[in-house]
């Protein structure tokens, strides 16, 4: 975990009340800022693996100015390549209009200006393999000049990482340790279920910490309540962070394992557990469709008819899982085993410095990621996947798909509307900066305080 000896331990429980401004929200110089001291720094997420299955297969990935084009150039290689042709300038892919990003397949691209070509497969990817009239450079030109600027790419939990900075460290260090803590979920073996990109009016950090804590749960999704507790904690974990839930007060006779698991994302309802997970189940695939699978669900629909009233809610939660499993392994969907105190430790998402989160479980995965939209602090792009796990060949096709706010599901629109709330609240002049809950909004502070090492500026001081 090599990274992690260069930041305090912020990992407790609970942390000093602290308060942060609203300059890294609303500043257009901070704005302008970030690109070459934080996003022209950072590991960013570009895209996944199953998205350039074969030799030729590209997507292309674009941060403000920057557009980078990543191609499997062979069976086992990936290069991530300047999106920009080295003759005058022009980007060399473009993004089809509508869509998020340009994806297909092709053994070499042609400038759309002067046709100048480049390989980007096998041993050539990347060299400029036709220019016209190149005798006209009388010698000059070579393949070192030519050719494509290139980026540095890696892998990791299914997801295809860049980074612009030559001089960047090793990705596993950089995500260490949510790489460690989320191995065992196997994330790399989830398939995208659905993923919708929107714009919101709001600046990127806005959108993502709209999800990272759970403090909001009853001003925003106050049906929630009736099917349990849903109080979290928040915590730094070196350039990371990550949240989870607090073990449910009620659940006294249920033994550590049972806590554990029931402190993760598939867990039970307050009250007789049979009914309310049933409840809850039904209202989160309705309402959200995403954290949790169709096989859960199902199984929550039978619990009342199935086990008796009265039944303990370790019980209830052992008997739910366990069948979901059993169901999923019947048809060649084999959940990892996680151990319940890992489980637990885990939490239930890890935020992923910038501006990525994973929220992961044994069986699906829901990660959101934003972006700035230009320079305008007061725009960003929101992209929600949702993923599960998929027979052998089972997994559905899906392209990434522009979805108005309006027509997300309905839980989620309910985080929707707080967005430009908040970006317009911050600028009001009676506001005197945040502050977050130092236990379930630990990972807002923990954002600002990696913000400002990068930034220079805007980070969280003890609130007096
Ligand atoms: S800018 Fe691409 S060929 Fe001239
Ligand atoms: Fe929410």
């Amino acid at each position: 975990m090599g990274d992690m000896r260069k930041f305090a331990d912020r990992s407790a429980a609970v942390m000093p009340a602290e308060t942060h401004g609203a300059e890294a929200y609303i500043s257009e110089d901070y704005a302008r800022a970030e690109r070459d001291k934080l996003w022209r720094k950072c590991w960013l997420q570009a895209g996944r693996l199953e998205d350039i299955p074969e030799v030729g297969n590209y997507i292309t990935y674009d941060i403000l100015d920057d557009s980078v084009l990543i191609v499997r150039t062979a069976a086992d290689r990936i290069k991530a390549f300047a999106n920009v042709c080295t003759h005058r300038g022009r980007r060399l892919v473009d993004t089809p209009a509508g869509q998020r990003n340009a994806r297909g397949k092709s053994a070499n691209f042609v400038c759309g200006f002067h046709a100048w070509t480049f390989d980007v497969t096998g041993e050539n990817a990347g060299v400029c393999s036709f220019i016209q009239a190149q005798h006209e450079w009388g010698g000059a030109l070579n393949d070192e000049r030519t050719r494509l600027g290139e980026f540095k790419v890696d892998t990791w939990g299914g997801f295809i990482w860049i980074n612009l900075d030559p001089d960047a460290g090793p990705l596993r260090e950089y995500l260490e340790p949510a790489a460690t803590m989320l191995d065992p979920f196997q994330i790399q073996n989830m398939r995208v279920r659905w993923r919708f990109w929107t714009v919101f009016d709001c600046n990127w950090k806005v959108a993502l910490e709209a999800f990272d804590e759970t403090y909001h749960v009853p001003g925003t999704h106050p049906e929630f309540t009736a099917f349990g507790d849903f109080t979290g904690w928040g915590r730094q974990q070196g350039q990371h962070s990550h949240i989870g839930y607090d073990a449910p007060a009620d659940a006294p006779e249920a033994d550590d394992s049972i806590l554990g698991e029931n402190r993760a994302k598939l867990r039970l309802g307050i009250g007789d557990p049979r009914i309310s997970t049933a409840e809850m189940q039904k209202y989160t695939w309705e309402g959200v469709n995403t954290n949790t699978t169709k096989t859960l669900v199902d199984v929550a629909q039978t619990l009342p008819e199935v086990l008796p009233e009265g039944t303990p809610p370790a019980e209830v939660l052992k008997y739910w899982l366990d069948t979901a499993r059993q169901i999923d392994a019947d048809r060649g969907v084999e959940w990892p085993k996680v151990d319940s105190d890992h489980t637990a430790q885990s939490g239930t998402a890890w935020q992923i410095f910038p501006n990525q989160q994973i929220g992961h479980a044994v069986n699906n995965m829901l990660c959101y990621q934003a972006r700035p939209c230009g320079y305008n602090p007061d725009k960003c792009y929101f992209e929600v996947a949702v993923y599960e796990l998929y027979p052998e060949g089972g997994a559905p096709e899906t392209e990434w798909t522009f979805a108005e706010p309006k027509d997300f599901p309905y839980v989620l629109k309910q985080d929707f509307s707080n967005m430009a709330a908040v970006q317009q609240g911050m600028k009001n002049l009676g506001f005197r900066g945040n502050i977050p809950n130092p236990k379930a909004e630990g990972a807002v502070v923990s954002l600002h305080r990696n913000l400002a090492r990068h930034l220079g500026t805007g980070a969280p001081v003890p609130l007096d």
